[in-house]
C-alpha cells in the first residue's frame, strides 16, 4: 500500500548557507511563500540566533506564511538555551510550530569539535529537548554526523531524547559519507527499534551529496521507513549541497511502484520555484541538472527527435507540463499593460502584490523595457529581486544607521589601451564625496575610484559578469567577492549598463562592510 511521506523544505536554512546566497527578509519571505504553493509540508525558515536579519525574517515567515493547518515552520537551534529560545520567539508565530535541535552524535564530533565525552553530550541533547518541551510540544531532534557515528551510542542517543519528548528523529549524513544501501540499512534499523519505542514519532532524514548520492540516499531511506525527508530547491546548500527536492519528489512520482510512496508536493509548481530560488539566491542551475536544468528536456539527437515526433515516452519520462515547464514566454515591452505584466508574474508563481506594491513594481517594469525593449522572465525575476532590495534598503535607511550607507550618485569611465580611468561621485550621510583613479583596466579603475571615494582598503578577490535574460539588451549580473580586514564579503547587482552594475555590486558589498565594521555601537 501507498504511504504518504513527508517533505521538509530547508533551501531557507541549509540552502542559505552557501557562500553569496544570502537573502534579504522580502526575498526570503517571497521563497517561502512559493514554498507553500509547491506544498511542502514543512519549512526551515532559517537560524535565528545567527542574526537579528535572521530572526525576524524567521518570524515574518512564521506570521505570513505559517498561518495554515497543513504546513510546519521550524527553525534550527544548537543545543543550547538561547538557541532554542530564539527559535521559539520566532517560530512561535505560526498555527504549527516546531523547534528543531541539532546536536553531534558520532566519535569525530563528541571528541573533536565538542571535546566532550559521549555520555556529556547526550545529557546535554535530554536537556535541550526537555527544555524544548516546556517551550512547544513539537521538537525535532537531528542527531549530527549519524551516518560516521557508533550505532549502539546512536540509538542510545535517539531513545533518550524520544523519552524526553522529541517527535522527530532526523538522521543526518551529514558530511555525505553515506552509500546507498548502508544508508538503507541504517535506517531500516533505526526504524524498527523507533517504531516499537514510539510509534508516533517520524523518523527522518537529510542527505548531503558530497559523494553525488545525497538523492540515492534520500530514496534508499524512503524504501527502507523513513517517514521524512529533509531536502533543497536545486539540490542547493553546505559544500556539494543537500538532496534535491525536486529530484526526490519526481524520483517517487514515476516510479511510485518501486518506492510505494507519494508526497503533497504540487509538482507544476517545481519549475516556478526552481527559478525563483536560482535568481534570487544568484546561484546558477547546472545546465543538465535533473529535472530543472535547461537541458532537462531537450533532445539533440536527430534519433531521439525523430523518436519523439512519433511518440514521447520513446525518450521522455517525464511530461515536461508535470513540473510546470511551459515553453510559452511571454515577451513583455513597454506597451504592455498592466494586465499583461501582472499575468506575466503569476505565471512565474508571484501575484501576491499589494496594489500599492504592484505599481511600484510596475514603474520599475516601464523602466527597464524603456531600456531593454523585450523584456522576458529572467528580467521579470530580476525586477523583484531589484524591487525587494529598495525595499530592505528603505527599511535600513529608517533606522539610526542609514546616514552610514554610502549610495552611487553618477560614474564615468574611460577604456583606452593606455590609462583606463574612472571618476566616481558617492553620497553619505547627505555629503557628496568624490573619487578618481587609473587602472589596470576600466573595472580596476571604477573600483579603485569608488576606493578613493570612500577612503576604505578593499580588496577584490573575484568579479563575475554574465548576461541573464534575451534581446539586444541584455540586463549584465555583476557577482564579486572582496575581502575586508581578513573577512570576505559577496554581493551582487544587475543593470542594463554593465559599468553601473559593477559599481552597484561594489556598493553593496561596501554596505555590507560598514553594517560589520563601522556603525556606531549603540
Ligand atoms: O547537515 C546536517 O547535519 C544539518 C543538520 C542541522 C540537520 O544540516
Ligand atoms: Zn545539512
Amino acid at each position: 500500500m501507498s504511504r504518504k511521506f513527508w517533505v521538509f523544505d530547508t533551501t531557507l536554512r541549509d540552502g542559505e548557507q552557501v557562500p553569496g546566497a544570502k537573502l534579504n527578509l522580502y526575498e526570503k519571505l517571497e521563497v517561502a511563500k512559493q514554498l507553500k504553493k509547491l506544498q511542502v509540508d514543512m519549512i526551515e525558515a532559517g537560524f535565528p540566533s545567527s542574526s537579528t536579519g535572521d530572526f525576524n525574517a524567521v518570524k515574518e515567515i512564521a506570521r505570513k506564511v505559517g498561518n495554515s493547518d497543513d504546513l510546519i515552520i521550524t527553525a534550527l537551534a544548537r543545543a543550547v538555551k538561547s538557541d532554542i529560545e530564539a527559535v521559539y520567539n520566532s517560530v512561535k508565530y505560526a498555527e504549527n510550530p516546531l523547534i528543531h535541535i541539532v546536536l553531534g552524535a558520532s566519535d569525530i564530533h563528541a571528541e573533536k569539535k565538542f571535546g566532550k565525552s559521549k555520555s556529556q553530550l547526550l545529557d546535554i541533547g535530554v536537556d535541550a529537548v526537555k527544555f524544548a518541551k516546556t517551550l512547544l510540544p513539537e521538537v525535532q531532534y537531528s542527531t549530527e554526523d549519524a551516518s560516521r557515528a557508533d550505532f549502539e551510542y546512536l540509538w542510545q542517543t535517539i531513545e533518550a531524547v524520544v523519552k524526553a519528548g522529541a517527535t522527530i528523529i532526523n538522521v543526518p549524513d551529514t558530511v555525505g559519507f553515506a552509500e546507498p544501501e548502508e544508508f538503507g540499512g541504517l535506517i531500516y534499523k533505526i526504524n524498527d527499534r523507533l517504531k516499537n519505542l514510539n510509534d508516533n514519532v517520524l523518523l527522518s532524514v537529510h542527505c548531503h551529496n558530497d559523494l553525488g548520492m545525497a538523492t540515492a540516499n534520500t530514496l534508499a531511506a524512503i524504501k527502507n521507513g523513513a517517514d521524512k525527508v529533509e531536502c533543497t530547491i536545486n539540490g542547493i546548500g553546505e559544500r556539494a549541497g543537500n538532496a534535491s527536492l525536486e529530484e526526490v519528489v519526481m524520483a517517487v512520482h514515476t516510479r511510485a511502484e518501486i518506492y510505494q510512496a507519494y508526497t503533497n508536493v504540487n509538482t507544476m509548481e517545481i519549475m516556478n520555484t526552481s527559478r525563483m530560488v536560482s535568481e534570487f539566491m544568484g546561484l546558477d542551475v547546472q545546465v543538465n541538472k535533473a529535472i530543472t536544468g535547461e537541458n532537462a528536456f531537450a533532445h539533440s539527437s536527430g534519433i531521439h527527435q525523430d523518436g519523439l515526433i512519433k511518440s514521447r515516452d520513446t525518450y521522455e519520462i517525464i511530461n515536461p507540463i508535470d513540473i510546470g515547464l511551459d515553453d510559452m514566454e511571454l515577451v513583455l515591452t513597454a506597451r504592455s499593460g498592466r494586465h499583461a505584466v501582472k499575468t506575466a508574474f503569476k505565471q512565474l508563481g508571484m501575484n501576491q502584490f499589494t496594489n500599492t506594491e504592484f505599481e511600484e513594481i510596475f514603474t520599475d517594469f516601464l523602466e527597464l523595457a524603456d531600456a531593454k525593449k523585450e523584456v522576458y522572465n529572467h528580467d521579470l525575476y530580476v525586477i523583484i529581486e531589484n524591487y525587494y532590495k529598495k525595499k530592505n534598503k528603505d527599511n535600513e535607511n529608517m533606522n539610526h544607521f542609514s546616514s552610514n550607507f554610502y549610495e552611487l550618485v553618477d560614474l564615468q569611465v574611460i577604456s583606452n589601451a593606455k590609462f583606463p580611468s574612472a571618476n566616481v561621485e558617492l553620497k553619505k550621510a547627505g555629503q557628496t564625496l568624490t573619487g578618481s583613479a587609473v587602472g589596470s583596466g576600466p573595472i580596476d579603475a571604477l573600483y579603485s575610484a569608488i576606493m578613493d571615494g570612500c577612503e576604505l582598503d578593499i580588496k577584490l578577490i573575484q568579479y563575475d559578469i554574465r548576461s541573464i535574460s534575451k534581446g539586444k539588451e541584455a540586463l549584465g549580473k555583476v557577482k564579486i567577492q572582496v575581502e575586508y580586514k581578513g573577512e570576505t564579503y559577496i554581493a551582487k547587482a544587475s543593470d542594463t549598463d554593465i559599468l553601473k552594475a559593477s559599481a552597484d555590486a561594489y556598493i553593496n558589498a561596501i554596505n555590507s562592510i560598514v553594517i560589520d565594521h563601522l556603525l556606531p555601537v549603540s
